[in-house]
């Protein structure tokens, strides 16, 4: 009888668990951007981001370190060898074990496999090499994978999200989960998602990272700027991405 009604109490939980949807994605930044912009950014003649796609695909062909080897040296050309790695990105490097964004990767591969040194973070060749990547997955949803070795990074990012930080003692949560979709000083707020990183911003004229971001929100509430590549923003990034699952890639996106 008691059996009975366990059985009965479990069929029903298995039942509302297949009838359950996956949850819907999140809205892109994108989605807040007026008509005029998200129409700029859509057109790659008109998307000044590209100039830094261009880059990336000149140095993608171009012989570095001792053995003279390119990109394509090894991965041969990037719209099949690079289609989708954008969509895993952040990930852990087995070998290592550090958790890389995709900047991490690509200097991973200058200094592993070229040897030749790593790119400064923020230089425009990074930045090129990034977008270039990254654009190899327009359009293809986000989905990174947050258990397993990743599970540490996936955790810590969760806590700084939702962490009050800075003089301002508001937290990554206050505002792009609480206030998405409200007015702040001009802008509207959005999910907080990376998605369209490397980002052109009009405020910087120029493309800029997700950390470059980052740096911003933090300054923002008189928190800490944590460094460029940082484990903490690292995880951050993990954590975003894990939020935007199912969101459309769309580097190099406009943003104000
Ligand atoms: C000598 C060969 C070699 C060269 C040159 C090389 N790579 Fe790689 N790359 C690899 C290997 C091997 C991997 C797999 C991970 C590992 O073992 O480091 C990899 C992985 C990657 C990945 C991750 C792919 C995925 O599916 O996760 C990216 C992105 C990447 N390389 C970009 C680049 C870029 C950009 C350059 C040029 C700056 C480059 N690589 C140069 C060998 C190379
Ligand atoms: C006081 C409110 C506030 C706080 C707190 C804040 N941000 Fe932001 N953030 C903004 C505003 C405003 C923008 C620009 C408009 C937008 O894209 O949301 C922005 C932009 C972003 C973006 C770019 C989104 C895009 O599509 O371009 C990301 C990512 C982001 N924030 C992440 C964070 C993280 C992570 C934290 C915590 C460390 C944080 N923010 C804290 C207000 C905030």
């Amino acid at each position: 009888m008691i059996a009975g009604r366990i059985a009965a109490v479990a069929l029903m939980i298995a039942g509302a668990a297949a009838g359950a949807t996956a949850a819907e994605p999140l809205p892109s930044g994108t989605s807040y951007l007026s008509e005029g912009l998200r129409t700029q950014q859509l057109d790659e003649a008109a998307n000044p981001g590209m100039l830094w796609v261009g880059e990336g695909a000149r140095l993608w062909e171009l012989p570095q370190g001792p053995a003279g080897r390119s990109c394509t040296s090894c991965h041969g050309a990037a719209a099949d060898a690079m289609r989708g790695v954008a969509t895993r990105y952040p990930a852990v490097d087995a070998p290592s074990g550090d958790l890389l964004n995709l900047e991490g990767r690509i200097n991973r591969c200058r200094t592993r496999h070229q040897e030749a040194e790593a790119f400064a973070y923020e230089s425009d060749e990074l930045l090129g090499l990034t977008a270039f990547v990254a654009r190899q997955s327009l359009g293809m949803p986000v989905r990174v994978e947050t258990g397993g070795a990743a599970a540490p990074h996936y955790d810590a990012g969760r806590a700084f999200f939702h962490r009050r930080q800075g003089q301002l003692n508001l937290s990554c949560a206050h505002c792009h989960v609480d206030n998405a979709g409200r007015p702040l000083r001009g802008d509207t707020i959005s999910h907080g998602l990376a998605n369209g990183y490397p980002a052109y911003r009009l405020e910087w004229q120029a493309l800029g990272s997700l950390h470059r971001r980052l740096r911003s929100c933090s300054f923002g509430v008189r928190a800490v700027q944590h460094g460029y590549g940082s484990p903490q923003y690292l995880a951050l990034e993990l954590y975003l991405a894990a939020r935007a699952e199912g969101v459309p890639v769309e580097a190099p996106a406009i943003r104000r």
